[in-house]
């Protein structure tokens, strides 16, 4: 640990120290190599009848198109709804009279109207939770709203409420069932309750149409539980048979994996891939590989980080939901460390989301319309070390695409045979000797890719505290190892990207003309597909006012 800060340090003094070499080398490279390379590329690719430079070949695994999908939606709304929600408890005993459930104003059109509201394209409701109490009438038990005589005496289904509603808005629907149950007494007793809980997913899977996102298999169960042995690849094989569009969640995939905590924290390394087959559900021992994934993992199984908005996870009249900075924390935690939030919003005893509830995700959603909605790095100047070819260029970064357009830089190949070193024109003589040493002295030394957004007029600076990167993931999770630099000074630094990497920087706002980002490690080639200089006034606000410029390690 000594030891890398030390070498930080000297990194840092050093580049002081050389920041008149480099610029040298910067102009050089600016007016005779980089640039007239990816002149030519463009000029040669056009001339070329149409044909463009081929993607890169993908770092293996892939995400699947659903997890791509889900990725993007970056916030899912999660409801805790039962039996629960009337014994202001969290884990019920299964001993609850159905009849406790009753509420009186329920209007699943509220909580759709909240989540479009919010900017929430997925909800994900307990259809069952611990307590075995069913939200839709099953015909396998009867410990269902079946019984609830008191609530639309006994005819209510929340679950075809709740779907319906949300279809209604274009929002989807995903649900949760608890495969611990404590009110069933089929289970231990692993063929009964087995052919239950499949019976019950068959239910849930094909009376509700096609259109479930995702469906939440939860590892948690008490410790005196009962023990019994779940049939996890009969669940997971008949999820994926009816319902072809589906993600699952368990602590171990296959398509959506636990963080590793109730915090919505994912970890500062956070990788999208992992080994499934050192996975477990309801195994507690491996939370830090959960947590952070494995960057030599054979499958791609990204991390959901579930929080709720109050401590609890269903509606205590005695709670209160999060401030704003701690939801903006979690945001940047989860979100901007490659996962997605799952973030709960308990419906109260009445069925409706609480009016404070309802507030402070109206006030959620407008700050990140308000930090990201506006990139201050459009209208700038983008420039890189090196490109592919012509449909590869820096310029892709600022574009509207957040995956599928991307910069990627020359291959090791291309710089070796035919990219700085060779790429004569101007210049030429000693300094292009010197050049050669400096950029590329041999074919094995580590590549140096970089990126550079630079303001478009040498008097205007950009002033931002906040740095978006994000990657191609469709080719796969690559980046290792980043930093950030404003005028030469770094001002950030971290290991993974992977979807989207949110960077903070530590005083209240920075300013400068060129800011860089550089890879410094890499699966193959780094692939970028976004970048984004925002302004956070809430992030501002909370820094101290004389707090200068220097480096963040969260
Ligand atoms: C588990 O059982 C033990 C012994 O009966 C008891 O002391 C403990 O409180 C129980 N734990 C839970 C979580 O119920
Ligand atoms: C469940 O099995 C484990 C391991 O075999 C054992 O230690 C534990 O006591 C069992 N629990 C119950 C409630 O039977
Ligand atoms: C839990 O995970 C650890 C670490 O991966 C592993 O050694 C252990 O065998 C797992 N336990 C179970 C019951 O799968
Ligand atoms: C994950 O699997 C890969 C490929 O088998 C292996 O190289 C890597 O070491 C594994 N990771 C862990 C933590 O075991
Ligand atoms: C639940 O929320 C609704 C609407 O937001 C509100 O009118 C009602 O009073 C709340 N019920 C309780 C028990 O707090
Ligand atoms: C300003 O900086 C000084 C020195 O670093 C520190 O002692 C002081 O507490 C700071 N003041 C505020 C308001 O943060």
């Amino acid at each position: 640990m000594a030891d890398k800060l030390a070498h930080l340090g000297y990194a840092i003094g050093v580049y002081k120290k050389l920041v008149p070499a480099i610029i040298i080398i910067i102009s050089l490279l600016s007016s005779s190599s980089i640039m007239s390379v990816v002149a030519w590329g463009s000029s040669l690719e056009g001339s070329r009848v149409g044909i463009q430079t081929t993607p890169p070949l993908p770092v293996l695994p892939l995400p699947s198109y659903s997890q791509l999908k889900w990725q993007q939606r970056e916030i899912i709304m999660f409801l805790h709804f039962g039996v629960n929600t009337y014994t202001d408890s969290e884990w019920g005993t299964g001993q609850e009279d159905p009849n406790i459930f009753n509420p009186t104003g329920f209007n699943a059109n509220q909580w759709a109207a909240t989540a479009e509201a919010s900017g929430i394209s997925l909800m994900i409701l307990t259809a069952k939770h611990h307590d075995g109490f069913c939200l839709w009438p099953s015909k396998y038990t009867e410990h269902s709203v079946k019984s609830s005589l008191a609530w639309r005496g006994g005819a209510g289904d929340v679950v075809k409420d709740f779907v319906a509603a949300a279809t209604s808005r274009g929002i989807d629907a995903g649900l949760y069932l608890s495969p611990w149950d404590r009110n069933d007494k089929r289970y231990g007793r692993d063929l009964d309750y087995n052919e239950y809980y499949l019976a019950q997913l068959q239910e849930l899977l094909t009376q509700y149409g096609g259109g479930m996102r995702e469906i939440w298999f939860d590892g948690a169960k008490g410790a005196n539980a009962t023990n019994m042995t779940y049939y996890f690849d009969d669940w997971f094989g008949m999820v994926k048979a009816l319902q072809s569009s589906i993600n699952v969640f368990s602590d171990a995939g296959p398509d959506v994996r636990w963080v590793g905590n109730e915090n919505g924290f994912a970890g500062s390394t956070c990788w999208a891939t992992i080994n499934r087959t050192s996975l477990s559900i309801g195994n507690t021992s491996n939370l830090q590989y959960l947590n952070a994934g494995d960057p030599r993992g054979t499958d791609y199984i990204p991390a959901e980080c579930d929080v709720s908005i109050r401590s609890g996870w269903f509606w205590h009249k005695s709670e209160s939901p999060k401030k704003l900075t701690e939801l903006l924390n979690i945001y940047y935690l989860s979100v901007g460390r490659n996962c997605v939030l799952l973030l709960n919003v308990p419906p109260n005893k009445t069925g409706l989301i609480s009016p404070a509830d309802v507030r402070t995700l109206m006030q959620f959603r407008s700050a990140i319309d308000t930090i990201f909605s506006f990139n201050l790095a459009a209208g700038c100047l983008v420039r890189a070390s090196s490109q592919r070819g012509h449909n590869f260029g820096p310029e892709n970064v600022l574009d509207g695409d957040h995956l599928w357009t991307y910069w990627a830089p020359a291959s090791s190949k291309d710089i070796d045979e035919e990219g700085i070193n060779n790429n004569g024109g101007g210049g030429g003589g000693k300094d292009q000797d010197r050049l050669r040493r400096v950029v590329n002295p041999s074919r094995r030394r580590p590549r140096n890719d970089w990126i550079e957004i630079r303001a478009s007029t040498d008097d205007r600076l950009i002033r931002f505290n906040v740095v978006r990167i994000q990657e191609a993931v469709g080719l796969g999770q690559r980046i290792k190892r980043h930093r950030v630099y404003v005028d030469g000074k770094l001002v950030a630094k971290g290991t993974t990207v992977g979807y989207k990497r949110l960077h903070r920087i530590s005083s209240r706002m920075v300013q400068g003309s060129v800011v860089r980002i550089r890879v410094l490690d890499s699966r193959d080639l780094p692939l970028i597909s976004s970048i984004g200089l925002h302004f956070d006034p809430f992030w501002a606000a909370a820094r101290p006012k004389n707090q200068s410029l220097h480096t963040h390690d969260p």
